[in-house]
């Protein structure tokens, strides 16, 4: 464990602060499933869940961490038979709806049921724990909610979901930033991040090579270069299981990219279709592509402890930030979060979410796929929930950084971690190049 201290007071989440997370995850939910009963219960996509399922599973996990660990002898709102239906492990999403679900009604019902015992016990809690296990299911919650946005985006027929505006971009110089060698503390440090989750701990030193990272992530226009260059027909820039992933798809561009007839390209997204914006971030590029284009560019995906060191160091400070920018708050002017924009802005419309070495549009945006396997941190223990990360541990998922405009605020950190297998692409992920120094 490393002395540098980050610069958040312990003690910056509590009770009120569970509350307010729980209370904002939820209106999430009910937001994503404000449509009609057939929506809710079809399938739209063979890779995704029917929404009533995530919508169930969320009450029914809450009522599991919160509710049935601490007393499992009360009279519980998903009996076990029920509650089985919302086993992700047991149930693959392509057979969901084939499960005697509860319909929507009763799913709403459910959950608010959940949730009033959940106020009713943290009415007795203490005030001034870090009450890591409502933190870590409203996590849970928003979570789904950004799976729950992966099928709103997948299905057929106009749209339902309204986006929001986000800040214009700015011009951004195309270049990288360098990052010395040297130590920085990797990892959460749980006084600071009472809402850690397992696999972002131990906070522990490493050494990191220099290296250089790109201000801001990789743009539709750049990757409507590789295209054009022949980039997905030419097996000299995919590894083996990439190339042979490209063509059993039949991969030619990002998910729902469509020439336009006229030399450029449209993309299908919530229901609407659109020219591609060219100064917008790429994304729903799988990591097989990512490093494909990397490779074409004359780069590398970054490790991500590289990501993170570039993320939060402050190397004139000596020490950690909580977020790239400082200690302040996730802002609208800060980040793209919190799953309304329907999509990334365009790169530079975040100059005041900078990092100390000037990388941007760090969080929020778009998931960043990495160059690393997941695996856990020297000293990595499990969490209330022991089979979160665990079981992901077995070298086939890559982990991805920074969250994107789905991600809630609460639901990432410079230190959080999200994996999924290399062909993974209907999730909002995009990447942001490296080179060695
Ligand atoms: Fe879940």
């Amino acid at each position: 464990m490393t002395g540098a201290p980050t610069d958040t007071p312990p003690g910056a989440r509590g009770l009120g602060a569970a509350l307010a997370a729980l209370e904002s995850a939820r209106r999430a939910t009910l937001a994503l499933a404000d449509a009609d009963d057939a929506e809710l219960t079809a399938q739209h996509s063979p890779l995704m869940s029917p929404l009533v399922w995530d919508l169930a599973h969320v009450g029914q996990q809450e009522e599991h961490w919160l509710l049935g660990v601490a007393d499992p002898g009360r009279d519980p709102v998903f009996h076990p038979a029920v509650a089985c239906l919302y086993d992700a492990f047991e149930h693959p999403r392509a057979t969901r709806t084939l499960l005697p679900l509860l319909d929507p009604a009763a799913s709403r019902r459910a959950l608010a049921e959940v949730r009033g015992r959940v106020l009713d016990a943290l009415e007795r809690a203490r005030p001034d724990d870090g009450h890591f296990p409502a933190g870590m299911v409203a996590q849970h919650e928003f979570q789904h909610g950004e799976t729950m946005l992966a099928t709103h985006n997948l299905r057929a027929g106009d749209p339902l979901l309204v986006p929001t505006p986000v800040p214009p971009g700015r011009l951004v110089p195309a270049d990288a930033v360098l990052v010395p060698a040297g130590p920085f503390p990797l990892g959460a440090d749980p006084a600071a991040e009472p809402w850690a989750l397992d696999n972002e701990l131990p906070q522990h030193e490493v050494h990191v090579p220099a290296f250089r990272i790109a201000r801001v992530p990789v743009t539709n226009g750049e990757w409507s270069g590789f295209v054009a260059a022949g980039g997905y027909d030419d097996p000299r820039l995919w590894t083996a299981e990439g190339w042979a992933h490209r063509g059993e798809q039949g991969l030619r561009a990002p998910m729902a990219w469509e020439p336009d007839g006229a030399g450029w390209w449209t993309q299908r997204r919530f229901g609407a279709v659109r020219a591609v914006d060219p100064a917008e971030p790429v994304q729903h590029v799988d990591f097989h592509e990512a490093q494909a284009y990397a490779r074409w560019a004359g780069a590398r995906l970054p490790t991500e402890v590289e990501w993170e060191k570039a993320c939060v160091w402050d190397p004139a400070a000596g020490r950690r930030r909580r977020w790239p920018w400082g200690s302040g708050p996730a802002t609208p002017a800060r980040a793209n979060l919190g799953g309304t924009a329907l999509g990334p802005a365009r790169v530079g419309a975040y100059p005041a979410g900078a990092s100390a070495y000037g990388v941007e549009q760090m969080i929020g945006d778009v998931w960043e796929w990495t160059s690393s396997v997941f695996a856990p941190w020297p000293g990595f223990s499990t969490m209330l929930y022991a089979d979160y990360s665990a079981p992901f541990f077995d070298g086939r998922y890559r982990v991805l950084r920074g969250g994107a405009w789905s991600t809630a605020a609460d639901a990432v950190r410079p230190s959080f971690r999200n994996w999924d297998l290399p062909v993974r692409r209907q999730i909002f992920t995009g990447l942001r190049l490296a080179w060695d120094a």
